[in-house]
């Protein structure tokens, strides 16, 4: 592997650290140092470096910023109670950014050398990760392209960087039911498109919805599907589930979605439960008949920001329906419990999902 050089800031350029971790909200407080390395078509990665965080001189016509060529990932490193800091399956995360950037001809990272940076880059910020319950150290890798050209081409030259920041506890009031708003004018991703890369055109393609949604006074939005606009696809930046009849429901993976970690996680979890599982299509009819008949037990989104959310209302063609009362349901609550649970070494990890880093 090559050998990662390191420039620390010193130590008047360190920034205050946030006193009161309960009000830490998300990724506006960034960490002293960055990761980041270049690349070069004929080269290939090279000069891996860990520098003092700084902003980051692109040339104005830099292929990212006319043609989109970027992809990224999220996920969140936990201190536990002895002081020790780990990381929920992160491969998971590095060999999904390898498939978003193939998606849009931007090059592979050596899986195993991102997270020996990551492991790197976040031993040297470790008095970051907060202590206090829910609270983490959030890790976004991104992958830029840089060559100034202004023809649609792909870059030759990229950067990868990764930047950290402490984020604070989803639920700092607790575990709540959120309201959705079920979009049928706009649509995220279709088949064949880039819905399953986590790439910056989704996110763009998202906000206007978001919006109005949220002048609604929903928190977020349920895509359909791009043709029928009947199924279910995702919910916000989350996956989705469906609790019904006793099964386990959530839409399979055939390019439109996210493969989510924590989808991938629930799945195993439930099956590991022996619990009835089915990775299908469902239509609203399907899920609006089992509001109205009480067959359909919960609805919630699963995600690495919240792990779950329940759902307690969704509205749906000018109605609003109540999902299991408005209340957080059983399984939700024991998805969360158990994931958080895991994460934060208070419960044993049954399937070696997590990587001690610091
Ligand atoms: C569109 C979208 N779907 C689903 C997810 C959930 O994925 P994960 O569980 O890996 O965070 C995310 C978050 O990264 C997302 O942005």
């Amino acid at each position: 592997m090559p050998e990662i050089t390191v420039r620390k800031a010193s130590p008047v350029e360190f920034k205050k650290k946030p006193a009161a971790e309960a009000q830490l909200g998300f990724g506006k407080i960034f960490t002293d140092h960055m990761f980041l390395m270049d690349y070069e078509k004929g080269e290939g990665w090279k000069n891996p470096r860990i520098e003092p965080y700084h902003p980051l001189s692109l040339d104005p016509a830099a292929l990212v910023l006319h043609y989109g060529q970027e992809v990224f990932e999220g996920l969140k490193a936990y201190r536990w109670s002895n002081g020790q800091i780990y990381l929920f399956r992160p491969r998971m995360n590095y060999e999904r950014m390898n498939r978003s950037a193939k998606r849009v001809c931007m090059p592979e990272l050596d899986v195993e050398f991102a997270l020996e940076a990551t492991r790197q880059l976040i031993s040297l910020e470790k008095d970051w990760v907060p202590s206090a319950p829910g609270t983490s150290l959030y890790i976004r890798p991104n992958m830029i392209a840089t060559e100034a050209a202004l023809g649609v081409q792909l870059s030759k030259k990229y950067i990868f960087y990764i930047i950290l920041g402490p984020v604070g506890a989803y639920y700092p009031q607790g575990f709540n039911p959120v309201d959705i708003y079920v979009s049928e004018k706009y649509i995220r991703a279709a088949r064949g498109g880039l819905g399953e890369a986590k790439t910056l055109a989704n996110y763009a393609a998202s906000l206007l919805a978001a919006e109005e949604a949220h002048d609604l006074g929903y928190t977020q939005v349920l895509w359909l599907d791009a043709i029928e606009r009947k199924y279910a696809e995702e919910v916000g930046t989350s996956n989705i589930f469906f609790f019904l009849n006793n099964e386990l429901i959530t839409p399979p993976l055939h390019g439109t979605i996210l493969p989510g970690v924590t989808r991938d996680s629930v799945l195993h979890l439930a099956r590991s439960w022996e619990m009835k599982v089915a990775e299908r299509m469902i239509g609203l009819d399907e899920v609006i008949s089992g509001l109205e008949s009480g067959k359909l037990q919960e609805i919630f989104a699963a995600g690495t920001a919240a792990v779950i959310s329940p759902v307690g209302k969704l509205a749906y063609q000018g109605k609003t329906y109540l999902v299991n009362g408005g209340k957080v349901g059983p399984l939700a609550q024991k998805l969360y419990d158990f994931i958080m649970g895991i994460q934060y070494g208070k419960i044993k990890d049954p399937f070696g999902w997590m990587m001690r880093v610091a």
